[in-house]
């Protein structure tokens, strides 16, 4: 398969939160048309909404959205991944590229109920996928080529970055970007806190720990400097950061955001298995 996405046809199977944004964020950039992009959910009514807000065919029924379908999304919840896997096998070829973004699930799992020689992707997103500026880590099946990697490479470069791993990372991916993203806004929402105990509206103190968070990520993004020393320059003598930094500390902040990602890991581990 080509990595261009013009003229493909792809089947988003579980349109939900994850699925929905991908979706899209695809619509939006122009890299997918309505015509040529269908999905499915479980509930009747929910299919109905959405259709009406996307404008594109969205059903219940994955054997038949899975048909004439180039690439496949499968976006259900982890626990399903192996049961809608097994509906649409029957129906599928070699030609087309099943995509999961399902935490948790091997490409081990979803080849096992195919036909052979189906290629697999799995790649994990975040939710900042819907403004363009999500992280997603893509790894390659027994079966999928350089140039289907490439193809999902290319899909989601158009809602943020894109890293290639491989397999073995991909619960260390889910539980550092997948997951990421909430514990960057219990981070700013506390710092949030510090200025609204200081007195500011809690509107501007937002603003201030929002942009901060941001600036503070492009810098390292950017200037691909250490975060030590990016701190080390905010950090005066005997200035007011060190105080700070000293709290920080004795409240293990390190060692808990450190804690966090590993047991977040230990947990996507066992995800598609209930
Ligand atoms: N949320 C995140 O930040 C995130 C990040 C990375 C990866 N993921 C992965 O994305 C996947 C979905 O997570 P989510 O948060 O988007 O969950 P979600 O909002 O619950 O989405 C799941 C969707 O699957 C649909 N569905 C359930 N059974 C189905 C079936 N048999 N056939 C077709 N569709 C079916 C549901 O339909 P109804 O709407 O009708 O119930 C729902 O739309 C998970 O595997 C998760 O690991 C999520």
């Amino acid at each position: 398969m080509g990595n261009d996405l013009t003229g493909k046809k792809v089947a988003f199977l579980g349109a939900g939160k994850m699925g929905g944004i991908i979706l899209q964020a695809l619509l939006k950039k122009g890299l997918l048309s309505a015509k040529s992009t269908c999905a499915t959910v479980a509930h009747e009514e929910r299919a109905k909404a959405l259709a009406a807000k996307l404008k594109v065919k969205v059903g219940t029924n994955n054997v038949e959205a899975v048909k004439g379908a180039d690439i496949i999304v499968i976006g259900v919840k982890p626990q399903v991944v192996e049961e809608v896997v097994r509906e649409i096998s029957g129906h599928l070829t070699s030609k087309q590229v099943i995509v999961s973004v399902a935490a948790s699930v091997p490409t081990s799992m979803i080849e096992k109920n195919l036909p052979p020689n189906i290629p697999v992707i799995r790649a994990m997103p975040n939710t900042p996928c819907q403004l363009g500026a999500g992280m997603t880590a893509i790894c390659k099946g027994s079966h999928a080529s350089a140039e289907d990697v490439a193809m999902t490479c290319r899909m989601f470069d158009v809602v943020g970055r894109t890293v290639v791993v491989d397999e073995k990372h991909m619960d260390a991916v889910t539980a550092l970007s997948a997951s990421g993203p909430a514990y960057i806004y219990i981070i700013l929402e506390s710092l949030a806190e510090g200025g609204v105990k200081l007195g500011l509206p809690r509107d501007i103190a937002t603003l201030l720990a929002a942009q901060t968070t941001m600036g503070a990520a492009r810098v390292v993004l950017e200037t691909g400097d250490h975060p030590a020393l990016l701190k080390d320059a905010v950090t005066t003598p005997a200035g007011c950061t060190i105080d700070a930094i000293m709290e920080l500390e004795e409240g293990k902040l390190r060692v808990t955001l450190i804690k966090a990602v590993v047991k977040a890991a230990q947990r996507a581990k066992e995800l598609a298995y209930g």
